[in-house]
């Protein structure tokens, strides 16, 4: 793999403009494949608001070692971490005290790896994000956007701004647009046997009607009588 840690200030600039943009109360940052950390300075010089954390990552430990160097990243943590070990997560826990983050930014990181690859680690950028997600505008981007939204791992995000790769992901508690399923109630009412078939692939699709408002198995959602 070619990988040739290229950074510099001002990269981008406008992307990470877009960004602060969007920011309501968001507090911790994290950067993953921050390089020697010059997107960190970049964004902190752009950014008005105190009282925010700062975390970067890269698995190039001399690029973090400037990082570390660095007197305008004094108040940001810089660790060494690959995306791609198995317990990156538990690692990234282990060095920054964290798991989430409220915004994840890894920007010209995905340009080095494969499909596969690729989909292995914007998986687990979805896991340490809690609000916004950012990619790098030269990044590949495979996924199908439905609705404003795409559907990473078992999660949503809405996108946001999708020539600066902004998304947003959807609360728990959100209505969430691609798991919002349409059900249908059929009632044969010559051999008193009711019949339910849930449209997204439910196995819910046959069985005797027991309580008033009838329940999808599958998605717990109350399944709506359709004429
Ligand atoms: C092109 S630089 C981008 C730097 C910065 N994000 C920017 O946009 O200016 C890519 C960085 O990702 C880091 N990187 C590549 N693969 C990585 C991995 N598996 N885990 C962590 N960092 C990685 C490299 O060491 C390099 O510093």
């Amino acid at each position: 793999m070619i990988d040739l840690h290229f950074t510099g200030q001002g990269r981008d600039l406008e992307q990470l403009k877009a960004v602060l943009r969007h920011l309501k109360n968001e507090k911790k940052f994290m950067f993953v494949g921050c390089s020697k950390g010059d997107e960190i300075i970049d964004f902190q010089k752009e950014s008005s608001r105190k009282g925010l954390s700062y975390f970067g990552i890269d698995h190039h430990p001399q690029t973090v070692e400037l990082a570390n160097k660095n007197k305008y990243l004094s108040h940001t943590k810089v660790v060494v971490a690959n995306i791609l070990e198995k317990d990156f997560l538990k690692d990234v826990k282990k060095k920054t005290g964290f798991s989430k983050f409220d915004v994840v930014v890894c920007r010209n990181l995905l340009i080095y790896y494969d499909e596969l690859c690729a989909i292995e680690i914007i998986e687990k950028l979805a896991k340490m994000t809690k609000r916004f997600l950012v990619l790098g505008i030269s990044d590949p981007f495979w996924f199908a956007v439905e609705n404003n939204m795409i559907k990473i791992g078992e999660r949503s995000f809405e996108v946001l701004d999708f020539d600066n790769k902004i998304f947003r992901k959807l609360e728990k508690t959100e209505t969430d647009p691609m798991k919002r399923h349409d059900h249908f109630l059929a009632v044969d009412l010559g051999n008193k046997k009711l019949m339910r078939t849930c449209c997204s692939g439910c196995t819910a699709d046959m069985f005797e009607l027991k309580t008033k408002e009838p329940v999808c198995e599958e998605c717990r959602e109350i399944i709506r009588e359709t004429d």
